[in-house]
């Protein structure tokens, strides 16, 4: 029982991540942070589906989202085989610095949610901001350090 709960709970989460996001996505957690954006001008990088982007432009947020749809090409044991057709909205295909580079200009708030912990993206993202735009916020969705989101080093970085 326990073990075709287990399996069951797998496929679902499999599931959720192919057609919605890594993240839950509660629509009081969207409104309030919808609020808190406010007018400022939001870029998400690593967007995946565009499932959060959808749902914030939704409550009225202003949002251009990227992804360089690498997690497409992915395998493994968790593999995630994400369709260009099938976004929530339309994803445009750039990497993460090459996304700062051309928007991180006219941008308030960076969103960066459950990028890789398996390599120095996530780090190396919030030096390309702060280069590009020192003014800029990063909103950063994902686990505390050591978790599976993130590198290790960007933690003590973010907080600086
Ligand atoms: C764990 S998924 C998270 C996706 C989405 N933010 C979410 O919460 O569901 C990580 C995403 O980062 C993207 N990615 C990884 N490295 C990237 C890079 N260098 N530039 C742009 N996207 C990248 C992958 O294609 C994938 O969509």
């Amino acid at each position: 029982m326990g073990r075709t709960l287990d399996v069951y709970m797998f496929s679902l989460r499999n599931w959720f991540i192919k057609y919605m996001c890594f993240l839950l996505l509660p629509k009081e957690w969207v409104t309030a942070l919808s609020r808190w954006i406010g007018n400022r001008r939001c870029l998400e990088i690593m967007a995946g589906t565009g499932a959060l982007a959808y749902y914030l432009i939704k409550e009225g947020v202003s949002i251009i989202a990227t992804d360089d749809y690498s997690c497409e090409k992915t395998c493994g044991e968790n593999r995630v085989l994400w369709d260009k057709h099938r976004m929530w909205i339309h994803v445009e295909d750039l990497d993460a610095v090459n996304a700062v580079e051309k928007y991180g200009n006219n941008i308030d708030v960076l969103i960066m949610s459950w990028s890789p912990y398996t390599d120095e993206i996530a780090v190396k993202m919030l030096w390309k901001m702060r280069e590009v735009n020192p003014s800029c916020i990063m909103l950063y969705v994902g686990e505390d350090e050591g978790g599976c989101t993130a590198n290790d080093e960007f933690f003590p970085y973010l907080r600086k």
